[in-house]
């Protein structure tokens, strides 16, 4: 007679999936020291600020049930929970990208791991080409808006519990955390501009007339992150604040190659100036803009 072999009922969930999510949150829950105020994703080149978070406790992204690893060289892939300022924050070093072969839903899966975790606040952190004329390498650009042209969305299929069918992006990146940034940056002596920023696909950086095209379209600033991670976090109800560091002038707009060791060591130069913004921000948050 024909029989069938169980092999084991445990079905390890997809990456990015529901199961997979409330795998990683039952993980990460236990670490927290107490809610964090704030979910923060550090972009290329960005991950030194995690050096600054005190009393941290760290969380490798190979040892959270449902995530995979992070795979680029400059990202060390782990979740690091501690305090900024006094505010208990989480924060993602190494983020998941589309160019890596990630699905939406994997670039998204941090952040709904941290809706489930009950964050209500997203700050989100890139590299990013200056495709605005004053917005040079050095500059940090706080996100007005954005244009995802990936062509993809983390929302596409079934709704998930907690997430809208049709977000509103109409003011997807908060307007009080905005006026909070530029006020604290103000007050510290830090440049900080403003701008529309494009999310492409990558890996290749843009050809000079994809450049021409995104300034046409209105984009001040170019990378390949952010937008799903932002989309999803809008469905889920999260507040945002995005800040572009531009690490680079867009291609066909300076003369000199591209390459991905200028963006780190760019990242790395601006990090601290960064940092203080972001250290400032955070010492305010709870109580200037709730
Ligand atoms: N294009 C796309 N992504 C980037 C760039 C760029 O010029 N710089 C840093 N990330």
């Amino acid at each position: 007679m024909a029989e069938t072999k169980k092999i084991s009922d445990k079905r390890t969930p997809g990456p990015g999936s529901r199961e997979a999510i409330a795998w990683a949150v039952d993980a990460v829950r236990p670490i927290l020291a107490e809610p964090p105020v704030c979910f923060g994703i550090l972009g290329s080149g960005l991950g030194s600020l995690i050096q600054q978070l005190e009393d941290p406790v760290y969380l490798p992204f190979k040892d959270i049930p449902g995530f995979p690893s992070a795979r680029v060289t400059g990202h060390a892939g782990e979740l690091v929970f501690g305090y900024m300022a006094g505010c208990p924050v989480l924060v993602q070093a190494g983020r998941f990208h589309g160019y890596e072969g990630h699905s939406p839903d994997v670039v998204a899966a941090p952040v709904r791991l941290a809706a489930g975790l009950e964050i209500s606040t997203l700050l989100v952190t890139n590299a990013a080409g200056g495709i605005h004329r004053l917005f040079p390498p050095g500059t940090l650009m706080l996100i007005s808006d954005h244009l995802n042209l990936t062509g993809a969305s983390p929302l596409t299929g079934a709704v998930r519990p907690g997430e809208i069918r049709f977000p509103d992006l109409s003011t997807a990146y908060d307007g009080v955390l905005r006026d909070l940034a530029h006020r604290v940056a103000l007050e510290s002596g830090i440049r900080l501009e403003e701008g529309v920023y494009a999310g492409l696909s990558g890996p290749a950086y843009e050809t000079p007339a994809e450049v021409r095209m995104l300034r046409l379209l209105g984009a001040d600033a170019v990378g390949m992150s952010t937008v799903h991670e932002v989309i999803a976090a809008r469905a889920l109800g999260m507040r945002v604040l995005g800040v572009s560091l531009i690490t680079n002038t867009a291609a066909g707009l300076a003369t000199g190659k591209l390459d991905h060791t200028e963006v780190l060591e760019a990242g790395a130069a601006a990090a601290p100036q960064l940092q203080r913004l972001i250290r400032g921000i955070l010492a305010r948050i709870t109580v200037d803009a709730v």
